[in-house]
């Protein structure tokens, strides 16, 4: 088995040169044709979906021999092949372009993702976005980085200031910008400074391993949505928690509702906002 220094690079490399080769060329190019709607007119599939997890399926295979790949489009088009593939161990979990409905309407927040998931627990995962080709990336317990090479963390100062409390040091959740989607969290969406959809899991969990964005909140746990993005905003030193208090694992299906927060203070405080049992 390749070494995980190995392993990143060569992911990198292999996303660098998908979105390069397959999805740039199909950007704001798109014709009839090449998209496709799957469950519904707003969940769409492209050429460029299905062209790039094609590619990177047997680039990720021949990483690790023996290892199996869960990818969106390949489980859209046969989905009783996931449960047999999540109980892979070790298995790749790819989604080739999330943003899809940005990609197609030619806006700028798309990215590939990639978990590399063992034993129940994602070991190591990145995004990388085609426009900047830049890619975050990290591995379970060891910490985040940004290639071009950046450390990323989560703000310091993640104690939080309750309100008229203003001699305790901290953040006031007021302050914070939150990505809450479902009516599960509808009991903590004004309680923040914005609460915006960048319609791209990938990059929600990318700005909340940098700080600009403080809470997620996400009722619908496809694994390609969220493996990567939980463990890189972990290592960047964020809490994530199911609503029940569990930790997510990427391969038990029938998880729901992901609470995402700078520390646990601020998540205990943002789900005692949130509806118990919609
Ligand atoms: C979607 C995006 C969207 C999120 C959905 C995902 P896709 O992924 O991440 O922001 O709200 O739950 O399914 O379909 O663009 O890969
Ligand atoms: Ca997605
Ligand atoms: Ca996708």
């Amino acid at each position: 088995m390749a070494g995980t220094a190995t392993l990143v690079s060569a992911v990198c490399a292999a996303l660098t040169e998908i979105a390069q080769g397959i999805i740039l060329p199909r950007y704001r190019q798109l014709g009839e044709g090449d998209v496709r709607a799957k469950t519904s007119a707003t969940d769409l599939v492209t050429i460029a979906d299905e062209e790039s997890e094609r590619a990177l399926a047997p680039r990720l295979m021949a990483l690790l021999p023996g290892a199996k790949v869960v990818g969106e489009e390949a489980i859209a088009a046969d989905p009783s092949a996931l449960p047999g593939l999540l109980s892979h161990d070790p298995v790749w979990i790819v989604d080739p372009i999330d943003g899809t409905l940005n990609f197609v309407h030619g806006r700028d927040t798309f990215a590939s993702v990639v978990a590399l998931v063992s034993q129940g627990e994602t070991v190591l995962g990145w995004i990388h976005d085609p426009l900047t080709g830049r890619t975050v990336w990290a591995e379970k317990g060891k910490g985040c980085w940004r290639r071009p090479l950046k450390a990323v963390s989560a703000p310091s100062d993640t104690r939080l200031r309750l309100p008229g409390d203003v001699t305790r040091p901290g953040v006031d959740l007021k302050s914070l910008n939150a990505a809450l989607y479902d009516k599960k969290f509808a009991g903590a969406k004004g309680a923040f400074a914005r609460n915006a959809n960048q319609g791209s899991a990938a990059h929600d969990y990318w700005a909340l391993a940098e700080g600009r964005l403080h809470i997620s909140g996400y009722k619908n746990l496809k694994p390609w949505d969220h493996a990567a993005g939980v463990l890189i905003h972990a290592e960047a030193g964020g809490y994530g928690r199911l609503l029940s208090g569990a930790p997510y694992n990427p391969v038990v299906a029938g998880q729901t509702g992901i609470l995402s927060a700078p520390s646990p203070d601020i998540w205990q405080r943002v789900a005692a906002l949130t509806q118990p049992n919609p």
